[in-house]
């Protein structure tokens, strides 16, 4: 069974990529010209079912280039159908932060537009077997990438209390996270977690104060998909290399869901706009002043008819910005990337080993 998708945020995305003036003042507007984008190459880190690609490419010349990356076999296998039937798409089955290498070996350097539309689809959220649902009973899986990786099952049978807590409040933000790892440990002493349902059931049992119109576990089940698939690092990885490929004009619109990649996005944004703010202390001249590289120019909200007719857009927010001529300071656009305070403590690398020696 084909599950649907309906796109997010559709036309300001594309737009985004393509409207010299999209974003900008009005008085500003003369001087950037004002015909669409049509040539260039372009870049969607989450193919999806392609509801942004396929709008995308409805405006594009025959000589533009759209490259499509997914993690997930489904969204791949529709992206080879689309391939198959437009010249103008190159598919790549892996996570976006490989964005750079994919690129260079298809000999392209520089990209003039890149979209993310982050975090999962319908689709898998929909497919019960895909075990991203704590609605629908399912395996315990959670990867987007099925070919690879350890599933959540795997992790949860293996993850101390401290590391189970840490991802739970981390990546949850979730109060009740020590008492959820504790009874996960508890309950695999005597029976491994094997579905979604029964690891929702758990985590219903422990969490005592309910939030108006969510379900218990939702924040752990957020947590979990994050830790499984890398999203925020695979994020971090995406804006670094975003910020080096991205041509002078070249614009960058990203689609958040939640808070944690909403506020690394606009950090990365407003690192990138303001660079000198980091050199304030510094004894440098106006002229020895990193200029900024990318310009901010735009936050949009879905509106309330789109929130009324597609449930995923309530949480939705696209922040757009555009490349400026200036260069990457010496360190590269790392400088402007980075991850949450907790993340950055070494108390999760024995996890982070175990998946390394899962995925070798
Ligand atoms: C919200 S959906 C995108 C929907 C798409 N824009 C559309 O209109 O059909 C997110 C997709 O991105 C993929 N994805 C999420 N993180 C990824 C990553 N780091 N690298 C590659 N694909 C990723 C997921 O597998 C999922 O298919």
């Amino acid at each position: 069974m084909d599950y649907e998708h309906r796109p997010v945020l559709l036309a300001p995305t594309v737009d985004a990529l393509l409207l010299p003036a999209y974003g900008r003042r009005k008085e500003s507007r003369t001087e950037q010209g004002g015909r669409e984008r049509t040539s260039g190459i372009f870049v969607d880190g989450t193919f999806g079912r392609g509801g942004h690609a396929r709008a995308l490419l409805s405006r594009l010349a025959p000589d533009a280039r759209l490259v499509v990356f997914d993690k997930d076999p489904q969204a791949i296998a529709a992206a080879r159908e689309l391939a198959a039937a437009d010249a103008r798409v190159t598919v790549v089955h892996g996570g976006f932060s490989g964005m750079r290498g994919a690129l260079a070996e298809i000999g392209a350097t520089g990209v003039d537009g890149v979209m993310l539309d982050l975090g999962v689809s319908s689709p898998q959220i929909d497919d019960g077997g895909r075990g991203f649902s704590f609605m629908r009973d399912g395996p315990l899986d959670m990867r987007m990438d099925t070919t690879r990786g350890l599933t959540a099952a795997q992790w949860l049978a293996e993850a101390s209390v401290d590391e189970m807590r840490e991802v739970i409040a981390g990546y949850g933000e979730e109060r009740f996270a020590f008492q959820i790892a504790k009874a996960i440990a508890a309950r695999r002493a005597t029976r491994p977690l094997a579905t979604t349902l029964e690891l929702a059931e758990l985590v219903a049992s422990v969490v005592r104060t309910r939030e108006k119109g969510q379900h218990p576990a939702t924040r752990t089940f957020q947590a979990l998909r994050i830790h499984i698939n890398q999203e925020l690092e695979e994020l971090a990885g995406a804006l670094e290399a975003a910020l080096s490929l991205l041509n002078t004009g070249g614009r960058l619109a990203v689609i958040s869901f939640h808070s944690l990649e909403d506020r690394m996005v606009k950090q990365c944004i407003a690192a990138a706009a303001r660079p000198a703010a980091a050199m304030a202390r510094l004894p440098l001249r106006e002229s020895e002043l990193p200029q900024p590289v990318l310009e901010p120019l735009a936050r949009v909200l879905p509106s309330p008819e789109e929130c009324a007719t597609n449930v995923r857009a309530r949480s939705a927010v696209l922040r757009v910005a555009e490349r400026t001529a200036a260069p990457l300071p010496p360190e590269g656009a790392a400088a402007f990337v980075s991850l949450p305070a907790f993340m950055r403590r070494p108390a999760r690398s024995s996890s982070n080993r175990r998946r390394a020696a899962w995925d070798d």
